[in-house]
């Protein structure tokens, strides 16, 4: 028969792969719990529209990256290409909000983009996401952003960039992206890539953000939104940035950082790293006052996020991530067999964690799978030890001693 094979741009994560996962994971929920952060789990199958509606039909991720279908009543169900919707969604369903009150959620899960998939790019991929709602102050953004170095520096990286940008508020934004149109209408429209072309008049800022070098060189000298931020947003920004200087977090201010979802206001940052290929940012998000309220719930909620991608992660993350075993119990003579299962067990019961042979093979076989699981133990059931009802201890470090002793005794 033929095989059935894995569909394009995803993948099986064996345990020495999905341990890196699950290391991350569990470094986000310790981090992230002591900043007063809980989990919420969302569902992967949300409404087109919530997508559509948050993220907004402009960017490439609802144009060109969802996985949209019908289900069988015929109603548009997407797989959700982000966090940020369905936990806004989640937030405003269940009526979180009070006024005053602020709210911490983190998730972490797959997420669906249709890509060009290569290193770091896949179609189903990861993310460890983190959402505040309810803090308008730049103290949020400082501890978002404070909170997401800690992250990373708890699961070993050090070496990344922070960059940051603002893009205003409904107030500055619109006179900036005048400001865009008037400096694009005076391009030579042709010169701009297709895309571009129609990013120009329906979401201008979408040009500082292409990809294609020509583009790029051509706008080099556009106006900067920095340069065109009312007052209250200018001093939202500087408080953020003085106060992560206080805090010792180093960053780069990166005045064409527009990232590629529609829904942010204020701050916005990327972090980045140059060790693993073409796609760099490990890691993305800001501020988005606005989408609670787009999405049907109370006015004013501001809130912020970001969202680490945790296959980028996994390629910058040092060592191994074989287990660690306590013992290993080898089985030298099938008649030993019971014996050998059942002190697993107790070894088990005691708290210990490892395995045990189920069938009789050389010592050597069993020694070089021991040491293969990283056992700190070795226990033998041989002949001599089935006749003398003994087991035989062996310490798997190098020149480890070998203790004879009789079965029984050894949990005494
Ligand atoms: P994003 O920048 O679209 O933001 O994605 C965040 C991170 O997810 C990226 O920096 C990248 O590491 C990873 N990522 C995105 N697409 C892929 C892919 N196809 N394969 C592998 N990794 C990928 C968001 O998703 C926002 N929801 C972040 C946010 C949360 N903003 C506010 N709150």
């Amino acid at each position: 028969m033929a095989k059935i094979q894995k569909i394009k741009g995803v993948a099986d994560l064996f345990p020495e792969e999905s341990a890196r996962y699950a290391f991350m994971e569990q470094a986000a929920r310790e981090v992230f719990t002591s900043y007063g952060y809980g989990e919420l789990r969302i569902p992967i199958l949300e409404k087109t529209e919530l997508f559509c509606r948050s993220i907004g039909e402009e960017t490439d991720v609802v144009q060109k990256e969802m996985y949209t279908f019908p289900d069988r009543k015929d109603r548009s169900l997407t797989m959700r290409p982000e966090a940020t919707a369905g936990i806004v969604r989640a937030y405003v369903e269940n009526k979180i909000h009070q006024p005053g009150k602020v709210s911490k959620y983190f998730t972490y899960g797959p997420m669906f983009r249709y890509e060009r998939p290569q290193a770091g790019r896949m179609r189903q991929f990861h993310q460890i996401d983190a959402e505040i709602f309810g803090a308008a102050e730049p103290q949020a953004d400082a501890e978002v952003l404070l909170m997401l170095s800690a992250f990373l520096g708890r699961i070993g990286l050090k070496k990344l960039s922070f960059e940051l940008n603002s893009l205003g508020c409904p107030e500055c934004r619109p006179k900036y992206n005048q400001a865009l149109k008037d400096f694009l209408n005076s391009l030579d429209r042709s010169e701009l890539c297709e895309d571009c072309q129609r990013r120009m008049d329906t979401n201008p800022l979408r040009v500082l953000d292409c990809k294609s070098k020509n583009c790029k060189a051509l706008t080099q000298n556009a106006p900067t939104l920095p340069d065109h931020l009312c007052g209250e947003c200018r001093e939202h920004f500087d408080t953020v940035i003085a106060l992560i200087s206080e805090a010792g977090l180093e960053y780069t201010l990166n005045p064409r950082l527009v990232r590629g979802l529609d829904y942010y206001q204020r701050t916005a940052f990327e972090v980045t790293s140059g060790d693993i290929g073409a796609q760099t940012a490990v890691a993305g998000g800001g501020r988005y006052d606005g989408l609670v309220e787009s999405l049907g719930g109370p006015k004013q909620v501001p809130a912020i996020g970001f969202a680490c991608g945790m296959e980028r992660l996994a390629l910058l993350l040092d060592g191994t991530f074989e287990a660690e075993n306590d013992f290993y119990v080898a089985l030298a003579d099938e008649r030993a067999a019971q014996n050998a299962l059942l002190f697993a067990e107790k070894l088990r019961n005691n708290g210990q964690k490892g395995e045990a042979a189920f069938s009789a093979k050389s010592m050597k076989a069993h020694l070089r799978y021991a040491n293969k699981i990283n056992a700190r133990r070795c226990f033998i059931f041989g002949a001599d030890e089935f006749e003398n009802g003994t087991v035989t201890v062996k310490d798997m470090a190098e020149g480890g001693e070998q203790t004879t002793m009789p079965f029984d005794e050894y949990f005494k």
